[in-house]
């Protein structure tokens, strides 16, 4: 008999822990465990060890993350216990036993002054304190010396928890105009096709195959305009989507203004093809259409 590759993913109550314990149903070889913070604190080095010394994983999937990038500029030490140390906790563990660690980090560790897509050889320089928690994350879990994969994705959205496809989806339902910014470049990441891409590497093993940091996002580039423009188009609202500068909005973080991430090592590796942002969030919205529409889904 084979036995089932054993998946732990921390951070079940998250964006995307929720999205991989949707999807998880669909990959029955795959054995999974999700923890919240509750059951499994990233920043309790001693819960940690003793929950490691009595459970044996395969994989571990870090979904949890200090990730209020605003509240981080206020509250670094939080932000950096639970994307630094928390990680660095986690990654010397799964050194000790020999488990996979597949970490998610960011966009924000870049600085966005490229000017062109950012592949994995890019230095980071992030210009905020979430962004610099989460690239010293990443960089304690090299040092760990565990085997690993560490995805930077950016401008996650999914049914579950806060994002913006919600937020302009009930937004717009209700308002006549939104002002957007314009001069904030990216690309949206589909929670559901990224968790589909993570657990179809673990059940077929090819994770085993590379390890390092890799970039993820759908294909495709937008302003934050473009986005909220589209999903008003897709849901058929009755609303204006105004362009504005990021200046009109002054806040406490400074943003990146260029973060489109090269995606071309991961499809090359992992021989995988990424689907166009607007693909991905018409398939998206018109399938949660309903949820949003009767107000089911929170903003
Ligand atoms: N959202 C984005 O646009 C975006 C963009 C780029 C990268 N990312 C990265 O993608 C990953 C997933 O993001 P997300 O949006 O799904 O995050 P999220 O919705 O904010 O969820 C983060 C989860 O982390 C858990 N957590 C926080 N502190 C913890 C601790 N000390 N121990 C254990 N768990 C803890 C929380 O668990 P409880 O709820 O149980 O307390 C929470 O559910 C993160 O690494 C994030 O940095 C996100």
């Amino acid at each position: 008999m084979v036995t089932k590759k054993k998946v732990l993913v921390i951070g079940k109550n998250g964006q995307l822990g929720s999205e991989i314990g949707h999807q998880a149903q669909s990959f029955l070889d795959l054995n999974f465990t999700f923890t919240s913070s509750a059951e499994l604190d990233l920043t309790d080095s001693a819960q940690m060890v003793n929950y490691f010394s009595s459970n044996r994983y395969d994989v571990v999937i870090n979904c949890a993350a200090y990730t209020n990038v605003e509240g981080a500029e206020a509250s670094e030490e939080e932000a950096r216990l639970v994307n630094a140390i928390g990680v660095k906790n986690l990654a010397e563990l799964c050194f000790l036993n020999k488990i996979f660690l597949i970490h998610i980090s960011t966009d924000y560790v870049f600085d966005g002054s490229t000017g062109y897509p950012i592949n994995e050889d890019v230095t980071p320089n992030p210009l905020g304190v979430y962004g610099r928690t989460k690239l010293e994350g990443e960089q304690f879990i090299i040092v760990s010396g565990c085997d690993h994969l560490i995805f930077r994705i950016s401008w996650l959205y999914s049914q579950f928890g806060d994002n913006f496809v919600k937020t302009i989806a009930n937004l717009s339902a209700s308002k006549k105009e939104l002002k957007v910014v314009y001069d904030q470049v990216g690309t949206p990441t589909s929670s559901i096709d990224f968790s589909r891409f993570l657990l179809k590497i673990i059940e077929d093993g090819n994770y085993l195959k590379f390890q390092g940091i890799y970039h993820y996002a759908n294909q495709g580039v937008c302003s934050w305009y473009d986005f909220a423009y589209q999903i008003v188009q897709i849901l058929q609202h009755d609303c204006r989507v105004v362009p504005v500068l990021s200046d009109e909005y002054p806040s406490k973080v400074k943003r990146p203004n260029y973060v489109v991430l090269n995606k071309r090592k991961l499809c090359k590796h992992f021989r995988v093809e990424i689907s166009h942002w607007n693909d991905s969030l018409r398939h998206f919205l018109t399938n949660h259409k309903g949820l949003i529409c009767n107000n089911q889904i929170s903003i």
